[in-house]
């Protein structure tokens, strides 16, 4: 290979959910032990990674224009006689595999997300001449291979992170490539999740959201031996010196169990705020999209979870104009954001994917139906929002501290709600959390004033109303 520069530089571009963001990390972790050096300039680097997603068309189409780019900045690099690799990870090089490499000559590798462990084997086949693709199904592997590298790098972590405990997906919503671009439900074991937190605690993390795409059908066997589900791993995870707050996305509403119910109520490091997708009011809808529940099971659980957590905040996941969308099925989705109130949701406009059953659907919704649709659920979702963020306003609230602000002398953090808080304070407050009486709202963020003295590890959470 010529340019022998060192340290060798890789930069990686994340699209998709936090899942590729904790993935691009472990990438980076394992390339570390290669000698390669992270960086945020695409034109400084030896070896560009595009870490990728499947869920919607144009998500996926987003890839080959940057491979686009990507090959200019190659030939480029070429002419002044430096060799830079291109490959593509994530889950549309699960899915394309060799397609990739065929239509875009420009990529060097391809590597499915369960195969990251090879990363360097693979580079090093590039570097004999090689075109590798490997799409190989090896999750357990991976967890093992994976985190013995993150050690290095911990230290360069912030306050708050991401761990994956459970990949991939058995439900098989009619809509989706997550089984097929992750493959089955895996859960990572106890102790390398408990080691894991612990590493993460100790570099400084104060904030550990656990990942999976059914999260709470995560299950592992306990220090104890018995069979644990989330509710009890998290309250093993709240013992962990440094560990003031734990959060767990993506749930699915058919796994929340009694237990995980209850951890709400009675673990105070467990923040009150729940990403609980629906994605449709209707039932019929529901029955066709294979979300095995009907929109009355939705209320009854958000209405159970409510109970036992008053003042928990839900957010959700919706799809509008999926194959036989009725007006009737479209208003059943707004009359259940109506009575639920969220605090955030996510929408799309249903796109259908190649290799799912409901792809093989014929009675599309007009687009300019979707679109409409999609623009009268975002207005309601708006309204709901801005009347949540509006209702912090008076009230005192425990703010993790983040980061600097947006102006000088400025400091960011969050809410137990996952909401931006802006206030005037210092960066030695970071890492830390302090109670914070909310003034007013901005566009994006809540703006307020510390009230108390900073807590190094405080574990709860309360809201109480000032005026
Ligand atoms: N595991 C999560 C979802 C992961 S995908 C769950 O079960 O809720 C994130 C979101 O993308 C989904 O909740 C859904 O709203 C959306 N999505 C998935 N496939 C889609 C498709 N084919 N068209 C439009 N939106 C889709
Ligand atoms: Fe996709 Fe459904 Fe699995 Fe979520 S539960 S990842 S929407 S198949
Ligand atoms: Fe996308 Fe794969 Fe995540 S398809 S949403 S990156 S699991």
């Amino acid at each position: 290979m010529t340019g022998i520069r060192e340290p060798k530089r890789v930069f990686i571009k994340t699209y998709g959910c936090q899942m590729n963001v904790y993935d691009s990390d472990r990438m980076a972790d394992s390339l570390a032990v290669e000698g390669y050096q992270q960086t945020d300039r695409v034109e400084d680097a030896d070896l560009v990674l595009l870490n990728t997603c499947h869920i919607r068309e144009k998500a996926a189409e987003k890839v080959y224009s940057e491979l686009g780019r990507v090959r200019l900045l190659k030939e480029e690099a070429a002419r002044a006689g430096r060799r830079v690799v291109v490959g593509v990870a994530g889950c549309v090089a699960q899915a394309e595999g060799s397609e990739i490499a065929r239509r875009a000559p420009v990529v060097d590798l391809v590597v499915g997300p369960q195969s990251y462990q090879h990363l360097p084997a693979l580079l090093r086949d590039v570097e004999r001449g090689g075109r590798p693709v490997e799409t190989e199904f090896a999750i357990a592997e991976k967890f093992e291979r994976l985190p013995a590298a993150a050690a290095a790098r911990t230290r360069s972590r912030g306050v708050t992170a991401f761990l994956t405990i459970q990949e991939g997906c058995d439900k098989f919503c009619t809509f989706c490539v997550v089984p097929y671009t992750r493959g089955a439900e895996v859960s990572r074991p106890v102790s390398r999740i408990v080691e894991e937190a612990q590493r993460l605690a100790e570099a400084g993390v104060r904030e550990v959201t656990l990942l999976g795409q059914n999260v709470n059908a995560w299950h592992g066997l306990g220090d104890d031996g018995s069979e644990w589900g989330l509710g009890r791993l998290l309250f093993r995870l709240a013992e962990i010196p440094g560990l003031d707050r734990l959060r767990y996305t993506t749930s699915h509403p058919r796994d929340m169990d009694d237990a995980l119910i209850a951890a709400h109520r009675d673990l105070p490091a467990l923040m009150p705020y729940l990403h609980l997708p629906v994605q449709s009011g209707s039932d019929r809808i529901l029955a066709a999209m294979n979300r095995r529940h009907r929109a009355d099971d939705y209320f009854r659980l958000v209405d159970r979870i409510r109970d036992i957590r008053p003042d928990i905040a839900l957010s959700s996941d919706f799809i509008v104009g999926f194959p036989g969308e009725t007006d009737a099925d479209f208003e059943a989705t707004m009359h259940l954001v109506e009575r639920v109130g969220y605090c955030a949701a996510y929408s799309f406009k249903y796109s259908a994917r190649p290799g799912t059953p409901a792809a093989g659907l014929t009675d599309f919704v007009a687009d300019p139906i979707a679109s409409e649709r999609l623009s009268g659920l975002q207005a309601l979702i708006l309204d709901q929002q801005t009347a949540f963020n509006r209702s912090k306003v008076g009230t005192s609230m425990d703010v993790l501290f983040e980061r600097a602000g947006r102006q000088p002398g400025q400091i960011m953090g969050r809410s137990p709600y996952l909401q931006a808080v802006q206030l005037d304070g210092d960066a030695s407050w970071i890492g830390k959390i302090g109670r914070v009486s909310i003034a007013s709202l901005g566009s994006n963020s809540l703006f307020g004033e510390r009230i108390e003295a900073l807590a190094r590890h405080r574990p709860s959470v309360s809201l109480e109303v000032t005026t």
